[in-house]
């Protein structure tokens, strides 16, 4: 049996180690902390998946029917409907103004394809049966081609497109 005391004794903790101790839990603060500063300040967010689908049916409707770009509000606010497949996206061509808001909706309707944007936040996975959802805005014009960023079979390398960002 041991005595209040000797339950003391054993928990007993050097200094130097309570010190590594404690420095360890600033550390993660800190990390925790930047984290959180750099997700914000550079728009990194975590690609949602938005909603489930029938990857077979999806493009008997719209907005799926007649994938591209649908205006919300004229030079602020943009949706872009954008389906993956084996070995082409379509569209392979979106037009935007600069400074809009822009949410991408990306699925595929056979295999496990990638989306990246080049010089944006946007590159996620795209997998069928899924809509995988994100939004950036083109802050300066020109040319930001897409690509596929997962490898989906022989012609995984020509599956590309461009954004022209107007001004
Ligand atoms: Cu689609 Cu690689």
């Amino acid at each position: 049996m041991s005595t209040p005391e000797t339950t003391h004794e054993s928990m007993h903790v050097d200094p130097a180690e309570r010190a590594w101790i404690r420095t360890s839990i600033v550390v993660l603060v800190v990390f925790a902390i930047s984290v959180t500063i750099a997700g914000f300040m550079l728009g990194i967010q975590v690609p949602t998946t938005e909603q489930r689908v029938n990857p077979q049916t999806i493009q008997d409707a719209p907005p799926w029917s007649e994938p591209g770009v649908r205006e919300i509000v004229a030079g602020e606010q943009y949706e872009v409907y954008v389906v993956a497949k084996r070995f082409f996206f379509e569209p392979n061509a979106i037009e935007l103004p600069a400074g809009a808001e822009v949410t991408f909706y990306v699925t595929s309707t056979d295999v496990q394809h990638g989306f990246s944007i080049r010089d944006t936040n946007v590159n996620f996975m795209v997998i069928p049966g899924e809509v995988s959802k994100l939004t950036t805005t083109f802050d300066e014009p020109g040319d930001y081609p897409y690509i596929c960023t997962e490898y989906c079979g022989l012609g995984h390398a020509v599956m590309f497109g461009s954004v022209t960002v107007t001004p």
